[in-house]
């Protein structure tokens, strides 16, 4: 049996990045390509971001540079919780990289068109791209083998709202027309992060010692450790990419779910980018996705380690 096709879409900051790492380290996966989406930092940013984290493990991945705002509103990037650049403010050298193309949403429809019922998508980031690739090519929706996404959140509050995660917040109305394109979809929201990957002191202590990439990968997560000790209220901080890639590699590892009908609300105000999981099926409408309640902390840091290890 040949690797897996993966394709990932991402806002390359300081998480997106370990995720990055361990789908390119992973033996069974071929990454056919990564798009960029304005989110944790510009486009630009992200785009250096991800060539830089690409070229630590050697890759020559294709990086495709896709949408620079959502869909129909400014962006607003977390680069208070991420750092300027996006990796933590630690002075790398993010800059001079070539991306291989800046049709980051054509890339993504071709891969898929090409792949037909092979390609695992996983999105990082705000779901502007995808959303512009199900408008320019509704073929995708049932041409996509899964779509794994980081955002939201089943039972908690929001990150960046009381009401709202991050990636829907930023473009609600991309992850508004996502979750009602016909699309089934695996959410692993910010829930699966706080329970199951925050990072303590002596974790990442010890992460570190695994050689450069353990360096790296704790390095770049000053900024983002002392946001979620001040504001979120973490004893270190949380790798919310990383967990989501982790499942999309190894399904398994999530040991609660539930088939439910989730939506994203749109607009402003208070519930802009909330999560609606219909629990209790008032809507009666057909479940879309595969809603994560639980994973196995103990499988993904190891999966973790053995990404990080030289
Ligand atoms: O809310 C967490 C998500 O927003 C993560 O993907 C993080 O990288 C940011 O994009
Ligand atoms: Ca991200």
């Amino acid at each position: 049996m040949g690797k897996r096709k993966f394709f990932i879409d991402t806002d390359t900051a300081t998480d997106d990045a370990v995720a990055l790492l361990i789908a390119l380290r992973h033996s069974g996966i071929e990454v056919l390509g990564i798009s960029i989406v304005a989110g944790n930092c510009p486009a630009p940013s992200a785009t250096q971001n991800a060539l830089y984290t690409r070229d630590l493990v050697g890759s020559k991945v294709p990086v495709h540079v896709g949408a620079d705002r959502p869909l129909m509103r400014p962006l607003q990037t977390a680069q208070h919780v991420h750092g300027i650049d996006g990796m933590g403010d630690i002075g790398l050298p993010l800059n001079g990289r070539n991306p291989d193309s800046f049709k980051g949403v054509q890339a993504l429809i071709d891969a898929i068109l090409n792949n037909p019922g092979e390609v695992e998508l996983v999105t990082l980031g705000p779901l502007t791209n995808l959303a512009l690739a199900i408008q320019i090519e509704p073929r995708v929706v049932n041409l996509v083998k899964r779509v794994v996404i980081m955002g939201g959140t089943a039972v908690l509050p929001g990150n960046i709202t009381p009401l709202a995660e991050f990636n829907f917040w930023v473009d609600p109305e991309a992850a508004h027309l996502v979750a009602n394109s016909g699309i089934y979809f695996e959410m692993a929201g910010w829930d699966i992060s706080v329970a199951h990957a925050v990072i303590d002191d002596e974790l990442a202590a010890d992460l570190r010692k695994l050689g450069p990439l353990g360096e790296f990968a704790i390095d770049i997560q000053g900024v983002l450790r002392e946001f979620c000790i001040n504001s979120s209220q973490f004893e270190g901080f949380d790798l919310p990419d990383p967990i989501a890639m982790a499942i999309a590699i190894e399904p398994s590892i999530v040991t609660k779910e539930k088939s439910l009908y989730v939506d994203v609300i749109p607009g402003d105000g208070a519930a802009r980018g909330q999560t609606v999981v219909d629990v209790l099926n008032n809507l009666k409408k057909t479940p879309n996705c595969r809603v994560i309640y639980a994973a196995d902390r103990d499988r993904f840091i190891s999966m973790l380690r053995n990404s990080l290890s030289s």
